[in-house]
């Protein structure tokens, strides 16, 4: 299949109009765009990537208005995040409309509905004849992509388009909240911290350690993430470590350890959010063994930090 580069949004609409398979750009990561009203289109995003089918699909909408057409019922505390942060890089997961098909959902009773803020994502979803499913645009189990260099990598020629923008703004996913439930849940830690989320629902928690062994709430969850071909190594600011004769890379925001090939300092934890995943394939293309990596504090965007870089370090434990 030859697979379009383009940078009009019309042109890519178009191209989903007619069932095609389209990568996009968000403020997240970018996405990998089907309509719902497409199932041939559905089917493809999960072949493409490699994807489970058990693993469930974002829907991107463009206005709220258009949340009637994929939700039943909206909560007072799912309102009051809407009102706040829509549009923007928070998904809720909510009681799924009748329209939303079983393939996207992965046969839940829930969809998770996102409502992007980045200009040319906006463009393409206002084009866009139904409602966008997405999952991120990158090969199942490999760090998200954030530039449609990346997306090309992992993708050409198994999709029909990429629309091309600039990189991704916070390069991190976006904040999943649960709103389904009797208790408001976080699922996934993103750009919308957990405690501007507690600001505005204070019920708002995470899954709490106990419920380890049970099914995780976010089937998303179950499989391995994020994941360079290097192995991932944690370790805290100035911690004393011993650099083997591999080569190695550090990220981070202290000074990295001695006898590191390829170093990134990041001045702040949002440059780290967004320069982390396109560090990691960098360091695949340049045939790094090693990423040390430093895990930053829960505090605000750490806690989605701390997320990807654990999760990315334990692909084994993670696996299917
Ligand atoms: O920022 C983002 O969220 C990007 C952009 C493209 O919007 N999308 C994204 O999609 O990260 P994906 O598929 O890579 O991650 C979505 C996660 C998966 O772990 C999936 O299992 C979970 O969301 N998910 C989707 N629908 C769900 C539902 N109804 N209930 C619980 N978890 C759900
Ligand atoms: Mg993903």
């Amino acid at each position: 299949m030859q697979t379009t580069l383009t940078n009009s949004a019309e042109k890519a609409a178009a191209i989903l109009n007619s069932g095609g398979v389209v990568a996009f750009p968000t403020e997240t990561v970018y996405g990998l765009g089907a309509g719902i009203c497409h199932p041939q289109a559905i089917k493809q995003i999960f072949q493409a990537k490699g994807r489970p089918g058990d693993n469930p699909l974002i829907v991107h909408i463009y206005s709220v208005e258009q949340l009637a057409d994929v939700a039943d019922e909206i909560n007072s505390d799912a309102q009051k995040l809407i009102e706040l942060f829509f549009p923007g890089p928070l998904t809720l997961v909510l009681k799924k409309n009748r329209c939303v098909p079983d393939t996207v959902t992965a046969g839940l009773q829930t969809v998770g509905i996102r409502c992007p803020v980045n200009p040319i994502a906006r463009e393409f979803l206002r084009l866009s004849h139904c409602p966008v499913a997405a999952p991120s645009a990158n090969l199942s189990g490999l760090p998200s992509a954030t530039s449609w260099e990346a997306v090309y990598e992992d993708l050409d020629g198994k999709i029909d388009c990429v629309l091309c923008g600039t990189p991704s703004a916070i390069g991190l996913e976006s904040t999943i909240v649960d709103c389904f439930g009797p208790n408001p849940l976080l699922l996934r830690a993103g750009a919308i911290t957990l405690e501007q989320l507690q600001a505005i629902v204070p019920a708002i928690t995470t899954p709490a350690a106990t419920d380890k062994g049970a099914p995780p709430k976010s089937p998303g969850l179950k499989y391995p993430h994020y994941a360079p071909k290097a192995a991932i190594i944690l370790c805290h600011a100035h911690e004393k470590m011993i650099i083997g004769e591999a080569p190695s890379a550090y990220i981070g925001l202290s000074a990295p350890p001695q006898g590191i090939a390829l170093i990134k300092i990041c001045e702040s934890l949002e440059e780290y959010g967004r320069e982390l995943f396109s560090f990691f394939r960098r360091c695949d293309t340049e045939g790094i063994h090693v990423i040390y990596c430093e895990l930053p504090s829960y505090q605000g965007l750490g806690r989605a930090i701390r997320d990807r870089l654990t999760r990315a370090a334990n692909k084994e434990n993670n696996a299917l």
